[in-house]
């Protein structure tokens, strides 16, 4: 254990000794019903474990200095699971809200939820709702759910919003680049992700901020979500650190 720990403290050392934290990390938390069916759990016991490994890398995100951290909660295509399962999910989110506000509040984080909310159960809709008001004054680290999230959808609503102000007149089709394009995604007040972390060995995007991880550095772990811990989160900030980036330029 004492092991562990300092294997911990020295990882997160690193980290902060040599700069270079990415400024913001997506991660996509997969991995929850394998972590239960391993242990004869029901898929929601996963799930309900997975809330633990989301306050670490919360944690371990504010002790690195990560400005913005966003957690792929549940996608679009999740809503085509068993209702039971989606019902447990639409459940934890609740309590997940009501047990970490006042933990949130005291790290000084913020948290902003994005994607299609009006699918969401009333309750679930109200409580981040509320989650969001109550941390609206946090400047320590920004937390980014997505939640009823699909990226092509996202784009799908972007071509929707140009086609509309090109027909009314404001805009016209040449006018369209990549960067009036990105001024209209949801994600569209925070940086570009610059390292994008998935749990559980599988090596796809599923969805996720398609456009907007053109050029993050990618680093997918065997642990399970339920076992990352923000030593994990800190062994990819190390890693990140050996990465080097070129976009598309040449080395020099
Ligand atoms: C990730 O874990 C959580 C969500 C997608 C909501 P999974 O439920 O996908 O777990 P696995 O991939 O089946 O192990
Ligand atoms: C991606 O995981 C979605 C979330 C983590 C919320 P999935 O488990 O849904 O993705 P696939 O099905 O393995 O591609
Ligand atoms: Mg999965």
């Amino acid at each position: 254990m004492s092991g562990e720990k300092s294997g911990v403290t020295a990882a997160l050392e690193t980290v902060l000794q040599e700069g270079e934290v990415p400024a913001h990390v997506a991660v996509i938390m997969d991995g929850n019903g394998r972590w239960a069916r391993r242990r004869g759990l029901p898929r929601w016991e996963g799930h309900r474990a997975g809330m633990t490994a989301v306050r670490e890398t919360i944690e371990g995100a504010v002790e690195a200095g990560v400005a913005h951290l966003t957690l792929y909660a549940f996608s679009d295509e999740n809503w085509f699971r068993p209702s039971m399962e989606v019902e447990a999910l639409m459940t934890l989110l609740q309590e997940y809200v009501r047990s970490q506000r006042e933990a949130l509040v005291g790290h000084g984080v913020r948290v902003t939820v994005f994607g299609d909310r009006l699918r969401l159960p009333e309750e679930a809709r109200q409580a981040i709702s509320e989650l969001e008001a109550s941390t609206e004054g946090g400047t320590v680290l920004e937390v980014h759910l997505a939640i009823s999230y699909g990226s092509r959808a996202e784009l799908a609503g972007v071509a929707r919003t140009l086609a509309q102000r090109c027909l009314e007149g404001e805009l016209a089709p040449e006018e369209i680049d990549a960067e009036l394009f990105a001024a209209e995604l949801l994600t569209r007040d925070w940086p570009d992700p610059d390292l994008l972390v998935r749990t559980s060995g599988e090596q796809r995007i599923s969805n996720f901020l398609l456009w907007q991880l053109a050029y993050a550095e990618l680093f997918v772990t065997d642990v399970l979500w339920p076992d990352f811990t923000r030593g994990h989160f800190f062994g990819a900030l190390v890693d990140y650190r050996r990465r080097e980036r070129r976009f598309g330029l040449v080395k020099t």
